[in-house]
């Protein structure tokens, strides 16, 4: 069966008593058609005493966002309809190496909305923690635990290699922080990562490294690649309809975590991008965009760079100090 969104949506006005017939669900005062007043009242009234809490404080504003939005662009029947096939189409693509629904809020900026709503900035601080970006589809569990100083590239299929360093600190006291779990992963120089391509092998250019007493790190990585998002799904197809672009500019994916410290998920950019303030999942931050240098006298890399991580520990979190979080730039 032909998906459902093959075609171009016909986004054509609807003329007036189209799709508001007397007796219909729902009405709105924003609208000249007649629709039935209580019916989102009813909806929301249908939630029980026993309710889950956030779900109950959730949902009332959910339910009438999302009539009030149908009532005041006359949402039809057949364009629900493919709203719910497109849905189950991301189901359909999605398993443990591809994520279609996470793809398709990414695109419309909602996991970075999130991410800055969860990780507030510390107003009156003028330096900040190590910004938080968001995790993306492709992030593996248990990618493999590495001697600092490996490298992550199991494959040589080109690419700058880069040996990136620096340090991982407690934002409040500047004391360099122990067994901190820096876990990495980027594409490979075809903008693939490991799991989208059959030509690398398992865990390609992921690694997990541990911080010593120093809390200093280092290891050789590929200096990162832009790359589009799979646009072979239900996700690309959406961007299509919107007439946009899927490409996102160079990143370096991190999770940062270390016992009593609140766990930070981000990504560095390259500055020398061309999409760097046009991403289409909207994630670059400025404090994240990053210059990778030209490296002399290291055989094994061409570029060097350095970046510093800076965890809130849970107690000074308690207190008033957030992961920190900005205005995105793009
Ligand atoms: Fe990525």
């Amino acid at each position: 069966m032909a998906s459902a969104l093959e075609e171009p949506l016909n986004l054509a006005p609807v003329t007036e008593g189209q799709n508001g017939t007397i007796g219909a669900n729902g009405t709105s005062s924003s609208t000249k058609s007649q629709y039935d007043p209580n019916f989102t009242d009813n909806v929301i009234k249908a939630t029980g005493p026993k309710a889950n809490k956030r779900l109950a404080q959730l949902m009332p504003g959910l339910v009438r966002h999302l009539h009030d939005f149908c009532r005041e662009n006359e949402v039809t029947v057949e364009e629900w309809s493919q709203s719910v096939e497109f849905l189950n189409e991301c189901g359909r693509m999605s398993d443990d190496k591809r994520n279609e629904g996470q793809l398709f809020w990414d695109i419309l900026g909602v996991e970075s909305l999130v991410d800055e709503i969860t990780y507030k900035v510390a107003a009156d601080s003028g330096e900040k923690p190590t910004t938080t970006a968001i995790l993306g589809p492709f992030w593996r569990p248990n990618a493999p635990i590495y001697p600092m100083g490996s490298s992550t590239i199991l494959k040589d299929q080109g690419g700058d290699v880069t040996h990136m360093h620096g340090s991982v600190t407690d934002f409040t006291t500047g004391k360099p922080i122990t067994n901190a779990e820096i876990d990495i992963w980027h594409t490979a120089p075809n903008g693939l990562y490991e799991q989208q391509d059959p030509e690398q092998p398992d865990m390609n250019l992921r690694g997990r490294f541990y911080t010593p007493d120093s809390g200093d790190y280092d290891f050789y990585c590929l200096r990162p690649t832009p790359y589009p998002i799979p646009f072979d799904g239900p996700a690309g197809k959406f961007l299509k309809l919107l007439d946009r672009h899927p490409m996102r500019p160079a990143h370096i994916h991190f999770i940062i975590s270390a016992k009593g410290y609140k766990p930070v998920v981000t990504q560095i950019f390259d500055r020398r991008d061309e999409w760097l303030g046009n991403d289409s999942v909207f994630a670059v931050k400025d404090s994240l965009v990053v210059d990778f240098a030209p490296k002399q006298g290291d055989e094994k890399a061409g570029f060097d760079l350095k970046y510093d991580f800076k965890l809130v520990a849970v107690e000074d979190a308690k207190n008033g100090v957030h992961g920190g979080t900005e205005v995105t730039s793009a």
